[in-house]
């Protein structure tokens, strides 16, 4: 892989040897500034752009900052649960592009259980790190599968999932400015693993799963995929555009 495995802790540790083995990469214990990498401390991982980059390191961590306030506050989450709609029973969500999960966890703080799919084995690695050290004390995460691989080689059928959630990247100047910085580190890290994105055919699989509604996120201003939406939620910065089958 492209970028380094970098042991801050000192110590070899049972943890440590397992990233090794997940990513095929040796740890070093210094990090190279002209390099990415991963870096893994105290049990924590983050990943350290290389210089070049200008970007600030990104650590995933689900219960603190944004996300975590609105964890803590679901009910506040009126478009999203809007475009997922009003039920009776928890529904089997799909969402197809994980990302650094902030959409997962707001679909489980609600009450659904996620299956969500993520194609970064950096993200991935990152992602599965983070939930290992919440799930003693999170107990949504029992409702959570994360799955490492590209959406579109999973088969599904029509009693998989009640709803697809799609929230693909987009350009960088059409999101806002908080999302902007993210979707930039994001960018770069799949670039770093060779990963194209390629959002319309990523939509055209799953429109094609027989399921009762997808449910697409979007920068307020940007185009719609093509095939008619039966109706749009508008929110301050993005809508949600919902195609039934
Ligand atoms: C805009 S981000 C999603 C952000 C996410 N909703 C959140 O709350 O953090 C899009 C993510 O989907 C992933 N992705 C895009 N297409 C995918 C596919 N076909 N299969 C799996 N993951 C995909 C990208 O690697 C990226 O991490």
């Amino acid at each position: 892989m492209n970028f380094d495995l970098i042991n801050l802790g000192g110590l070899e540790s049972k943890r440590l040897n397992e990233l090794e083995t997940q990513l095929n990469l040796i740890s070093t214990s210094t990090i190279n500034l002209d390099h990415d990498s991963l870096v893994f401390q105290e049990d924590s991982l983050y990943f350290n752009f290389k210089k070049e980059r200008a970007l600030t390191p990104l650590k995933i961590d689900i219960q603190k900052g944004a996300l975590g306030w609105r964890l803590a506050r679901p009910q506040h989450e009126t478009h999203i649960k809007k475009a997922i709609g009003k039920t009776e029973r928890p529904l089997r969500i799909l969402d197809a592009t994980a990302g650094l999960l902030g959409d997962s966890m707001i679909m489980l703080a609600l009450g659904h259980s996620v299956t969500a799919y993520e194609q970064s084995k950096i993200l991935y690695t990152m992602l599965d790190n983070e939930l290992n050290h919440l799930a003693e004390t999170d107990s949504n995460l029992l409702n959570l599968k994360l799955i490492n691989s590209n959406v579109c080689e999973a088969n599904f059928n029509d009693k998989s999932f009640d709803v697809i959630y799609f929230d693909p990247m987009y350009p960088e100047d059409k999101a806002s400015s908080a999302r902007r910085s993210d979707l930039k580190k994001i960018n770069s890290i799949l670039e770093i693993e060779g990963l194209a994105s390629d959002p319309e055919s990523t939509f055209t699989y799953l429109r094609n799963i027989p399921s009762t509604k997808l449910i697409v996120k979007r920068p307020l201003k940007a185009d719609a995929f093509k095939g008619s939406i039966n109706y749009q939620i508008t929110g301050k910065s993005v809508r949600f555009d919902i195609y039934l089958n």
